[in-house]
């Protein structure tokens, strides 16, 4: 069944931001060796879509970790699924996330990545939720602020579903729990 999902964030909203946060990094990065890393799955989108709106040379990576629950004694159990193809040591890398909420599948990959002697390592996600934050991790670029709800869409997804959508929903999973 069709369901209806409310727009959080619009198509134009972002982007302009895209085109926004693209001119920033292109102005921070002149110059420097730029390696942009996605996170594998969500991120696809939005690092694709930045990467279009730089205007300085770059490589582009993809990494994906998996993360156990919260709630258990397994919380911020990270590992990593698909390793980078790219050598980062000396580069400066820029980590591209979909969305950053309790931080430990960032701060466990900016651990790792420090370990491989990059020049320097920064962060940009579209979306910032934070009031699910955990652990604190800097953000350097940062698309959207948002309160404590869950959104799909733009390669965020629900089951996997949804990924495509131009803009940003929000979901509720309830929705289905009471119908089954
Ligand atoms: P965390 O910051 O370690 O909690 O992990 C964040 C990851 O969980 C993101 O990269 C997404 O893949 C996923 N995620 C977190 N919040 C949402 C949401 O509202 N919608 C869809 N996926 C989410
Ligand atoms: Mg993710």
């Amino acid at each position: 069944m069709e369901r209806k999902l409310d727009i959080v964030i619009s198509q134009e909203e972002i982007e302009n931001k895209l085109k926004e946060m693209g001119n920033t990094i292109s102005r921070d990065y002149k110059g420097k060796d730029l390696v942009l890393i996605s996170v594998l799955r969500g991120s696809v989108y939005f690092a694709v879509d930045l990467s279009r709106n730089l205007s300085i040379p770059f490589s582009l990576d993809f990494i994906s970790i998996s993360r156990y629950g919260e709630k258990t004694d397994t919380a911020g159990i990270v590992r990593i699924t698909k390793d980078l193809d790219l050598n980062v040591s000396n580069k400066h890398v820029l980590v591209i996330e979909d969305i950053v909420d309790t931080g430990l599948s960032l701060s466990y990959l900016i651990r790792n990545l420090e370990t491989r002697n990059p020049a320097s390592i920064k962060v940009c996600t579209m979306l910032n939720i934070k009031a699910r934050r955990i652990v604190n991790v800097p953000l350097d670029y940062k698309g959207f602020d948002l309160p404590d709800i869950f959104v799909v869409g733009y390669g965020l997804d629900y089951n996997e579903g949804y990924r495509n959508l131009p803009y940003i929903a929000e979901f509720n999973k309830n929705i289905d729990k009471e119908s089954q």
